[in-house]
């Protein structure tokens, strides 16, 4: 058999071994049979110095190809070898529904306040906004409360200066709203409220009101308590009890607080106070310059951060200001 002879029949031999080399063992096996130092094609690349002199060339090109093309069929299977066992990726199944990205929302607070803005405007009542920092004049003289009264005094408000603070009440935008428009008036005005409390469970440094102001000819209690006790039942999503007891207000006469029958699961019960209301003292009316002959108003606050720990039985006021996601995703 000539040299050639021999090429053809192992690059033949060689590709039928390679067929049947399916594991990492075999191929390897294959490799120093055919390609190793020691294999057959080695063996034949030596013997090339027995071909003929005219011949060699042909014979050299010949077993170049044969060694080239081998190499290039062992990386080939060895890949596909690899490939095959290698573990598939998981497959996607593109029909599942995707994972949603988590957004934020609105604060309890903010939603509670819109609610009640909500609740409020399908009774008329437009919203209002005042600043938080107020003068003496918005925060208290306007409103009928006198130099001498507790109220004022610096211990118990954030001052500025002497006539600047950071309001102490929304009752503030009443005055605000009375001195820029004539009657009918009906605004509520939600915002934040500054006293020098120390925090506890119950009481925080800010918290937020909402207060609500109606003047009009005619106004009395009754529509107050009308009012009142609508929003209660809109806020809490059924009929809540409430009773009315006499108060003090310096801007209201007659003062009242509503209190709202709260029951719990064991069947108790209990009055808790909501909020504090009453008729626009005349002085507070004239003081902007209505005419009290023809003018009645009542006026009401309340505190947000209460209604919400009422409605969503939270024990703690500082849990609302804490910005913990794991609490706050819960509304
Ligand atoms: N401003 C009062 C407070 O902060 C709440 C309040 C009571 C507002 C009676 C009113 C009202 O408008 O009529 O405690």
């Amino acid at each position: 058999m000539s040299l050639m002879d021999e090429l053809k029949k192992l690059q033949q031999d060689a590709n039928d071994a390679l067929a049947k080399a399916t594991s990492e063992e075999t191929l390897e096996a294959w490799r120093i049979k055919f390609l190793g130092t020691k294999g057959a094609v080695k063996g034949i690349m030596q013997r090339l110095k027995e071909v003929a002199a005219d011949q060699k060339a042909a014979a050299g090109k010949t077993a170049n190809e044969v060694k080239n093309t081998l190499q290039a069929k062992f990386k080939a299977a060895q890949n596909s070898h690899a490939s095959a066992t290698r573990p598939a990726p998981a497959a996607i199944d593109v029909t599942l529904p995707g994972d949603k990205p988590t957004i934020g929302h609105t604060h309890v607070i903010t939603q509670t306040i819109n609610e009640m803005c909500d609740i409020f405007g399908r009774m008329g009542f437009d919203v209002a906004y005042g600043p938080e920092v107020e003068d003496e004049h918005h925060n208290f003289i306007a409103l009928n409360i006198p130099a001498s009264h507790p109220a004022r005094d610096p211990l118990d408000n954030f001052y500025i200066d002497d006539d600047t603070m950071l309001r102490s009440q929304t009752s503030t935008v009443q005055i605000r709203v009375m001195e820029a428009n004539e009657p009918p008036i009906r605004v509520i005005s939600p915002g934040r409220v500054y006293r020098p409390d120390t925090v506890d469970a119950t009481h925080s440094f800010m918290f937020h009101q909402v207060e609500g102001l109606y003047v009009d000819e005619n106004v009395t209690m009754a529509d107050l308590k009308t009012c009142l006790n609508e929003f209660c039942t809109a806020y809490f999503g059924h009929a809540v009890p409430t009773r009315f007891r006499p108060s003090f207000f310096p801007f209201t006469e007659p003062s009242a607080e509503m209190d709202a029958l709260f029951e719990y699961d064991d069947g108790s019960s209990k009055w808790v106070e909501m909020l504090g209301c009453g008729m626009v003292d005349p002085n507070v009316l004239a003081d902007v310059g209505y005419d009290t002959e023809k003018y009645t108003g009542f006026a009401f606050g309340m505190g947000v951060e209460r209604l919400v720990m009422r409605k969503y039985n939270i024990p703690d006021i500082r849990q609302l200001y804490a910005a913990d996601v794991r609490f706050l995703h819960q509304f």
